[in-house]
Parts: structure tokens; sequence; C-alpha cells
């Protein structure tokens, strides 16, 4: 049993890995359009935000399912989030700006969405960095509130979505009603348990 749910975590991680490889196809076979940087900058862009509600829909899952085996599968898609984010800003910092400091600082400046981006990578980064069980340990409670601010990353990387749009507003909705379902859910849960903490309390400490 324990090797079946390893093998499929395993899978889960080979199927993960398909949107990088689709990638590196239609880039050998010249499959990117008039403008392949922005269409490599797109995809990579999308897929960080696809991980990221990913990895905030397993807490929904296991509460509905009553299984609460799929951390795994959400430090996994995590994982992913940030892996395809640090792909997204490296094409913008080397094939974007070829490293031109002087540029990128220039364009950070005039440019608010890629502000909300950074915003939304730092938390990525620092969620990423700490994921491990060892840091979960070594950081004890304080894991958890940090964790808390993937709702943070999420939120800033939909308003850096929203605000760089040129046209179909189509996906870009779809993710803020999936982050509205996702975060809604999660209130309501917490609600729900404050209210049974509170009733559980014995009377003379309410
Ligand atoms: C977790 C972090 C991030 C996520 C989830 C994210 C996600 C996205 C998404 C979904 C798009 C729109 C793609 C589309 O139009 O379908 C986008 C565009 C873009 N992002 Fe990010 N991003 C992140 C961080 C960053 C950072 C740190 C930078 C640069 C410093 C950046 C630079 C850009 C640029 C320049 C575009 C516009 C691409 C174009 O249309 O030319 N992003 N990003």
């Amino acid at each position: 049993m324990a090797w079946r749910i390893k093998k499929a975590w395993l899978l889960t991680l080979i199927i993960c890995l398909i949107p990088l490889l689709w990638l590196f196809i239609d880039v050998a076979l010249n499959n990117l359009g008039s403008n392949p940087i922005q269409a490599l900058h797109i995809r990579l862009g999308d897929w960080s935000l696809r991980f990221l509600c990913l990895t905030l829909a397993i807490t929904p899952i296991q509460t509905i399912m009553r299984w609460r085996g799929m951390a795994d599968y959400r430090q996994l898609f995590g994982m992913y989030a940030f892996f395809y984010a640090t792909l997204h800003l490296l094409v913008y910092l080397l094939v974007d700006h070829n490293l031109e400091w002087s540029l990128i600082g220039t364009d950070i400046i005039e440019s608010p969405y890629i502000w909300f981006g950074l915003l939304a990578y730092i938390i990525v980064f620092l969620l990423g960095i700490t994921s491990s069980k060892l840091a979960k340990k070594w950081l004890g409670k304080t894991w958890k509130k940090l964790h808390r601010f993937i709702y943070i990353a999420a939120g800033a990387a939909v308003i850096h979505y929203f605000w760089q749009l040129k046209g179909n507003l189509a996906e870009p909705l779809l993710y803020v009603i999936t982050l509205f379902l996702l975060l809604g859910f999660r209130m309501l849960i917490w609600a729900t348990n404050l209210k049974l903490n509170k009733m559980m309390l014995p009377k003379g400490r309410k």
C-alpha cells in the first residue's frame, strides 16, 4: 500500500513536468508564434499560477473527502509553482533583458504589475525554501503562519496577471473566481471551528 502511494506521488511528479517538456518541444519546433519570448513568458507564468491554485485546492479537497493523506501533494504542487515562477523570472532576466540591470531597474520602476509579480515571487520563494519537513519542525508554529501567506502570493499573482493584460479577460476571471471559492471555503472552515471551540469552552471561560 505504501509503495502504491509512493508510486502515485512519483507519477504526479513526472506529470507536472509535462508543461515544461511541451514548451521545450515547441521551442525546438519553432512553434511559439511571432513573439516566442512573450509566449515563453506567458506559458511559464500561467503554469506557476495554475500550480499555486492547485496547492490551495488541496486543503478543501482533504476536508471534503475527510482524508488527510494529501499533504505531500500540497508540498509537491507548491514546489512546482515555485519552479515555474523561477523559470518565468529567469526568462524575464536572461532572455528578455539580457541581464542588463539598468534596463531591468527602469522596467521594474515603471511597471507596477511587476511589483506584484515580485511580491508573489518573494512569498513563493520563502515558502519553497521552508517547505521541507525539517524546516517545518525547526520553525514550529511560525511555519503555519508563514505558509498562510500563500493566499497573499496568489492574490498578488492574480493582480499581476490582470494589470499586464492586453485583451481577453476570461482566463484571469476564472483564476479570480477559483481563488475566491478556495479562500471562501477556508474562511467557512475557520468560522465553523471558532464556533465549535467556543461551544466546547466551559461556561465560566467564555
Ligand atoms: C509567483 C510569481 C509569478 C506568477 C505566478 C506570475 C504569473 C504570471 C502570469 C499568469 C502572467 C500572464 C500570462 C498571460 O498573459 O496569460 C504573467 C505575465 C508576466 N510576468 Fe509574471 N508571474 C510571477 C512573477 C513575475 C516576476 C517576478 C516577474 C518579473 C520580475 C514577472 C514578469 C512578467 C511579465 C513581464 C509578464 C508579461 C508577459 C508579456 O505578456 O509580455 N512575473 N505572469
